[in-house]
């Protein structure tokens, strides 16, 4: 079965992705981190992120079975990977990957933006993890705070709003919600709540599937 979990910054989907895949032996792929680790290299060679010629070499240069997390997590990464991401011909070079990755045999789950709409639109089950703004930015907060670092609410809600702009608003592959989709609002939801409603979706698709008698 391939599952894909689509959403916006800090809704949870990366991790429901995460706890959906173990609980079904799944493979998982966070596409997030393929942009991530395309604007580490333009980071780390000094180059300005919109600099899309560089951006596209790097993006045709990684290998998605050994991308290098070290760095790629925090929140400055995950803005300058926002702005790569909006290159058409960065998220031309990622493609094919990801669509192997999400084709493989027995299936996989893979979370990001474009997911349920441009690289697995055939999925067998689309989720569309939200939340409103208020609530993702709360959660970041925090998270922050627990890691001890010094963080002010206003400053990552507009971080927010900033990201889920861009990312709706670019022409390539904004993130939108794909028609069949399911819609999971979290803003008043736990994980293990989250995570639950998920695996009843996951079943009542496998029991259609499965011929009668
Ligand atoms: O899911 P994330 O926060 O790790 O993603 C970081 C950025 O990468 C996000 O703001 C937009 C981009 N992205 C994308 O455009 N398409 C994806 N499938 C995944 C991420």
């Amino acid at each position: 079965m391939i599952i894909a979990i689509d959403g916006p910054a800090a809704s949870g989907k990366g991790t429901l992705a995460k706890k959906l895949a173990a609980h079904f032996s799944l493979p998982l792929l966070d596409t997030g981190l393929l942009y991530r680790a395309t604007a580490r290299a333009l980071l780390s060679a000094g180059a300005p992120l919109n600099d899309a010629a560089h951006a596209t070499r790097a993006a045709q240069s990684l290998d998605i079975a050994k991308i290098d997390e070290h760095d790629l997590r925090g929140a400055a990464m995950g803005e300058a990977a926002s702005v790569v991401a909006a290159i058409p011909s960065v998220r031309a070079a990622l493609i094919d990957a990801q669509r192997r990755f999400a084709n493989q045999p027995g299936g996989a789950v893979l979370d990001g933006r474009d997911i349920g709409t441009v690289i697995a639109p055939h999925a067998n089950l689309k989720i569309f993890v939200t939340a409103s703004p208020e609530v993702r930015a709360d959660r970041r907060y925090k998270e922050a705070l627990g890691r001890g670092e010094e963080v002010e609410y206003d400053v990552i809600l507009a971080d927010i709003r900033k990201r889920d702009e861009r990312d709706s608003g670019r022409s390539a592959a904004p993130l939108k919600i794909a028609e069949d989709a399911v819609l999971l609002d979290t803003s008043a939801m736990s994980i293990e709540d989250v995570l639950a409603a998920a695996i009843r979706l996951v079943e009542a698709k496998s029991a259609a599937a499965k011929p009668p008698g």
